[in-house]
């Protein structure tokens, strides 16, 4: 979509995957300087490990804990997150409110942290996490202020009560990509105009699947990814997103 975007913008620019080790991490951060590269994105595994090799940090992505984008200035190398932005336009553009109401995430590894961040400044009166593992999910509730946090472990779901009011249902978990089962979850408690959303693209998954089988309305995670990608466009050529062309290109 970066392709795209850059042809439809005449700009002689090229964007590249480079698979990198952890152990080679600083390294590679290293080489965007040496070689004069004007950004980066990150991703899994190295987001939370890249914090230490950034020259600064903006605010979002310090609170969050997690960088997906790194921008070269004359150098200096800036670590953000627009993954953040990607899930608030996603919401944006599903036309759903949270203002007052309930939203329950799934999971707390390192996708769980731009969901909540993004939560946390939607107005949503209260998020319920629910995790395999609730330690996990306790500490990054910790780090997270200005809203009500909820733990409980992924089984509570299971019964009605955590989800009666739910307006919103993310799945932020692995599981799919390793095959694993879903936990059952009591998908048709929630109230019919609740979402589901699932941050994976590209890949059914037995959360979504289930949601609709409940006459739920479902989305997975290609509005993020588009619109985390935009906005680290926008960040390295200082330039407007074509929007509509990388869409496009992600179809
Ligand atoms: P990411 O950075 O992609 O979020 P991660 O940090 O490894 O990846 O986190 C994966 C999340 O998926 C965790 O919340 C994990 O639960 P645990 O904290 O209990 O490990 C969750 N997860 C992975 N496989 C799962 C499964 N089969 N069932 C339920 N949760 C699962």
């Amino acid at each position: 979509m970066h392709n795209a975007a850059f042809a439809a913008l005449g700009l002689d620019w090229v964007y590249v995957p480079f698979p990198v080790d952890a152990a080679d991490l600083g390294t590679a951060v290293a080489a965007v300087r040496a070689l004069g590269l004007a950004g980066i994105n990150v991703t899994v595994p190295h987001k939370q490990a890249v914090l230490a090799h950034c020259d600064a940090l903006t605010p979002l992505a310090r609170r969050v804990g997690a960088v997906n984008t790194i921008v070269n200035r004359a150098g200096h190398l800036l670590g953000d997150n627009t993954d953040v932005h990607g899930f608030a336009q996603t919401l944006r553009e599903a036309r759903l409110h949270l203002r007052g109401r309930h939203a329950v995430v799934i999971g707390a590894g390192g996708a769980a942290r731009a969901v909540l961040a993004a939560l946390a400044e939607s107005g949503a009166a209260r998020i319920t996490l629910a995790n395999r593992t609730p330690a996990r999910a306790r500490a990054l509730a910790r780090r997270r202020r200005g809203v009500r946090i909820d733990v409980v472990p992924l089984a509570t779901l299971a019964g009605a009560a955590t989800l009666a009011e739910a307006a919103l249902v993310v799945n932020t978990t692995s599981a799919a990509l390793s095959g694993a089962d879903f936990p059952p979850l009591a998908y048709a408690a929630t109230p019919p105009g609740c979402l589901f959303a699932d941050l994976l693209y590209n890949h059914p998954t037995a959360f979504l699947a289930a949601a609709r089988q409940a006459r739920r309305r479902t989305i997975d995670g290609g509005a993020m990814l588009l619109h985390q990608g935009a906005r680290a466009f926008t960040l390295w050529t200082g330039r407007r997103a074509p929007i509509a062309v990388m869409r496009q290109a992600l179809q």
